[in-house]
């Protein structure tokens, strides 16, 4: 279970200028749940994303996954959380150019030295598989369209059989066809793989599909679920 207590983050720009984006936000979200954030621009979603995958730590308050507080761990054990436990989709998919599909869904396997390279193929494979991919494993990330590049950013963010699976605007970049498929694809992860499921979108069409869906406006959430 992730769970957030009173969590609150401010930054300090060069003039001296607090702003605090979030202010005391409480959330649990159980094993294997979805759930949407939207809000509008600039309200602090990415902010919120990044202290529950563990890229940045609040300013005050905990964040608890399962039982650890991560203010408990230092940056090498946080890097360590991040690699198993967590996938993370960016909007701009961060797939490295020059390296083909494949690669890019294996980079994140070469962290954890006891695993074995046949398998993390294996598996890298059967996911492509999934996502109707396995055709394009050699192709460069340039040689795909947006919605593919997409779909391997999912795989990728997969690959190391997480717990949490964190997007932040997955389908921003999107048409409205390519958007209801990644919308499906995480769904159906979501449902057939137990995986806990956040997203950060503005399309009310995915966040639809999510068991909660809340909004982040003036530094809080806000339940909407109807
Ligand atoms: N590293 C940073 N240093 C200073 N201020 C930051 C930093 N990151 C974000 N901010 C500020 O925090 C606020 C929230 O930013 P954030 O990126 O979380 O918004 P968002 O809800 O994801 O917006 P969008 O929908 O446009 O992606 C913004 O005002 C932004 O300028
Ligand atoms: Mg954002």
């Amino acid at each position: 279970m992730l769970k957030l207590i009173n969590v609150s983050k401010s930054y300090e720009s060069a003039a001296d200028i607090r702003e605090d984006v979030l202010t005391d936000i409480n959330l649990k979200v159980e094993k294997g749940k979805s759930l949407a954030i939207i809000g509008p621009s600039g309200s602090g979603k990415s902010t919120l994303l990044n202290l529950i995958g563990a890229l940045d730590r609040p300013t005050a308050g905990s964040v608890i996954i399962d039982g650890t507080d991560l203010a408990s761990q230092t940056d090498t054990q946080l890097a360590a959380i991040r690699n198993k436990r967590i996938g993370f989709v960016f909007q701009l998919h961060h797939l490295l150019p020059q390296c083909s599909v494949l690669e890019n869904i294996l980079l994140p396997t070469l962290a954890d030295k006891s695993s074995q390279a046949d398998d993390c193929k294996q598996r890298a494979m059967d996911l492509l598989e999934q996502v109707d991919l396995k055709n394009k494993m050699l192709h460069r990330p340039s040689q795909l369209s947006g919605g593919q590049r997409q779909r391997v950013a999912v795989v990728r963010a997969l690959i190391n059989e997480p717990d949490f699976l964190l997007a932040d605007e997955p389908t921003g970049s999107l048409d409205k066809n390519n958007s209801e498929n990644i919308a499906k694809l995480l769904i159906d992860i979501n449902q057939r793989q137990n995986v806990t499921l956040i997203v950060v979108t503005h399309s009310t069409q995915l966040a639809e599909h999510m068991d909660e869906m809340l909004m982040l406006i003036n530094g809080k959430l806000k339940n909407i679920t109807e």
